[in-house]
């Protein structure tokens, strides 16, 4: 632990944050040097990169997620291969950057999330099952490869304390942007959409989040099927806006019970993944619905669940000022313009206007959350993630 004890009497650090979502288009690396930790905390982005997948890795890790194809040894294989490949995303960083491993004090490492199945809401929504979350790339590999102090596995403690292990970023959302005056919304447009809401002069345990439900990740399935795999997302939201939203299945979309569930809720591939977007598939092709009207519908079913969320379980008095949005589903500007509209009283903005990146959110998150590991400081936030009580995070990994 000699590593990791060293590293607490040093003020500035330089965090390397590794995360892969349930998109699987790549491992996002943010160096960030951190000052200070918990309230005092301070970031600042010295590089972000997204590292592709090797081709044939994102199906490969598909298929593992899948309960029916997903084998024992293929998984035991993947969770080092994958380790390996997140190693390989921090020398190729470094490299760029021109810096060296010994410039880094410490790695965050998210992982890639094969499997969850948190209380209430999992895939059969089984109340028997015990709720469980999977993510891979050993930490042991990442650690070993790089010969940098690595910290990974955060989402187990929240869990095991009775929460939904996510969203986590609900905790750095708090320290990088809570105001004074103003009740600020982070959303992350991912795989899945997820929201944060910090209300004015709010304690920890005023913040409220849950996951809304699909981001991209209908849209891309769809889009995938399609094209047959020659367009694998709705680059700029240029096909949805080519095509007209078909709100009578919206209305039926709208009746699946994840989105009437209060918060905190999180869900996932298990629920909206390929089988959810196929059949959804299948409902647009019933109505006769070109490919672009497929798509905007899609795309109109992630903002609508996102205003819903919203308008039920935001309460008035913290009524939403600013939302700041992120994740890759920023760049889809028919989405960004639905929600606008939608959200009328609410000023919806990319969050690289408040100077962080909305690429690199997620990443500095992870790097953050691995800083406060570090300092002994809990990551999670019970009124967020359904816990009994806050826990610090994470796993340490010795290079
Ligand atoms: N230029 C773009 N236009 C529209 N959508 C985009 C663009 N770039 C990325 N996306 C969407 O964002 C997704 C990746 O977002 P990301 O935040 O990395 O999600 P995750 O955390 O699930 O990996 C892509 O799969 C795609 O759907
Ligand atoms: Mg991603």
């Amino acid at each position: 632990m000699k590593a990791f004890i060293e590293l607490l009497n040093k003020d500035k650090k330089c965090v390397i944050g590794l995360m892969s979502g349930t998109s699987i288009d790549g491992i996002d690396a943010a160096i960030v040097e951190i000052t200070g930790h918990g309230l005092e905390t301070a970031v600042d982005l010295l590089a972000f990169e997204t590292f592709r997948f090797p081709t044939g890795v994102p199906q490969r890790i598909l298929a593992l997620c899948h309960p029916d194809i997903g084998r024992v040894d293929d998984i035991c294989e993947m969770n080092f291969y994958i380790g390996h490949l997140f190693a390989e995303a921090v020398k190729h960083i470094l490299q760029k950057r021109g810096m060296r491993a010994n410039d880094i004090d410490l790695i965050g490492s998210h992982g890639q999330t094969l499997h969850h199945l948190p209380k209430d809401t999992s895939a059969d929504c089984n109340d028997s099952r015990y709720p469980s979350t999977l993510q891979v790339g050993e930490p042991a590999v990442i650690a070993h490869e790089t010969g940098i102090p690595t910290i990974a596995d955060f989402r187990v403690a929240d869990m095991a304390a009775g929460g939904q292990g996510a969203p986590l970023v609900s905790y750095p959302d708090y320290l990088l942007f809570h105001e004074r005056v103003k009740t600020v919304g982070l959303l992350n447009i991912g795989g899945i959409a997820n929201l944060t809401v910090l209300p004015a002069n709010g304690t920890f345990d005023t913040v409220s989040a849950a996951d809304t439900g699909p981001g991209n990740m209908c849209i891309d399935a769809v889009i995938t099927e399609i094209t047959q795999g020659a367009e694998r997302y709705d680059k700029a939201g240029k096909r949805a806006a080519q095509g007209t939203p078909y709100q009578r299945l919206i209305d039926e979309w709208l009746k699946h019970p994840f989105f009437h569930l209060s918060p905190p809720k999180t869900t996932g591939r298990e629920m909206f993944g390929h089988t959810y977007a196929m059949e959804c598939l299948v409902a647009c092709r019933k109505h006769n619905l070109s490919d672009n009207a497929c798509i905007a519908t899609l795309t109109e079913l992630t903002v609508q669940t996102i205003a819903d969320y919203i308008a039920k379980f935001v309460t008035e008095q913290n009524l939403i000022d600013t939302l700041y949005v992120s994740g890759g589903g920023v760049h889809n500007q028919t989405l960004m313009r639905r929600l606008s509209e939608l959200l009328s009283d609410t000023s919806v903005e990319p969050v690289d206007n408040s100077g962080i990146s909305a690429d690199a959110k997620e990443a500095i998150a992870f790097a953050i959350l691995a800083n406060e590991t570090l300092h002994g400081n809990a990551g999670n936030l019970p009124s967020a993630t359904g816990a009994s009580v806050r826990k610090v995070l994470g796993k340490f990994v010795c290079p």
